[in-house]
């Protein structure tokens, strides 16, 4: 009787190390996606091709011409804008943008020497540096939106601020677009402010502002940014 009763104790030990051992694997498990989750924005598949910068950040520019679109006859879009420190009225300088967007096609489309993140996010990608000014400026062509879809026409960015982790903010998006229609503007996040392009037509091109305040809507922001 003794003997059976230390075994049946002896099982439950086992039992019990084997519930902490589980939990000790889950936690080991969950451990990357807590660590993610707490980075500045958040988890961001992709965010990290603002790191394929053809040259380093410091030495980019304020300006960025997105190179292959230059689809013939259509008129050149340049999009500006300030970018503004958490307290929204501190120009930013030295943060980092990267945007790219779809072809006249609503693809991805990447050149067959496309390496790394230029596969998926395709060969419309630029990068640029807001100057002391905190400004920043891009010239491409207006995007398509996703053949077959409901989607609107939209251009991504992700940003890095000198001293954060790389965040992606809401998509450029075009006020005139059809498939923006009013319960998908209701359900945007406004990341970084909202990213809603009212588009000037100025005779040789189009012009579009968007200011951009930092940390605005982001989840885990650094409250000492
Ligand atoms: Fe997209």
């Amino acid at each position: 009787m003794i003997y059976t009763d230390k075994i049946i104790t002896n099982h439950k030990h086992l039992k019990n190390l084997r519930s902490i051992l589980s939990y000790l694997l889950l936690l080991l498990l969950t451990l990357p996606v807590f660590g993610q989750d707490k980075k500045a924005g958040g988890p961001c598949e992709g965010c990290e091709a603002i790191y394929e910068s053809p040259v380093p950040f410091d030495k980019l520019d304020m300006l960025a011409k997105l190179p292959d679109a230059t689809w013939n006859g259509k008129k050149p879009l340049a999009i500006n804008g300030i970018v503004y420190k958490a307290d929204g009225k501190t120009p930013a300088p030295g943060v980092i943008l990267y945007v790219y967007h779809t072809d006249e096609t609503g693809h991805y489309t990447a050149k067959e020497s496309a390496k790394g993140w230029e596969k998926r996010h395709g060969s419309i990608r630029g990068w640029m540096r807001t100057n002391a000014k905190g400004e920043y400026k891009f010239v491409t062509l207006r995007p398509a939106p996703y053949p077959g879809h409901t989607d609107p026409a939209h251009i991504h960015i992700t940003i890095k601020e000198p001293t954060l982790n790389e965040y992606y903010i809401d998509e450029y998006l075009f006020d005139d677009d059809p498939l923006l229609t009013a319960d998908k503007r209701a359900k945007l996040e406004n990341r970084g402010g909202s990213g809603i392009l009212k588009l000037k037509d100025v005779g040789t091109m189009y012009k579009a502002e968007r200011n951009i305040y930092l940390g605005k809507n982001i989840p885990n922001y650094p409250s000492n940014q």
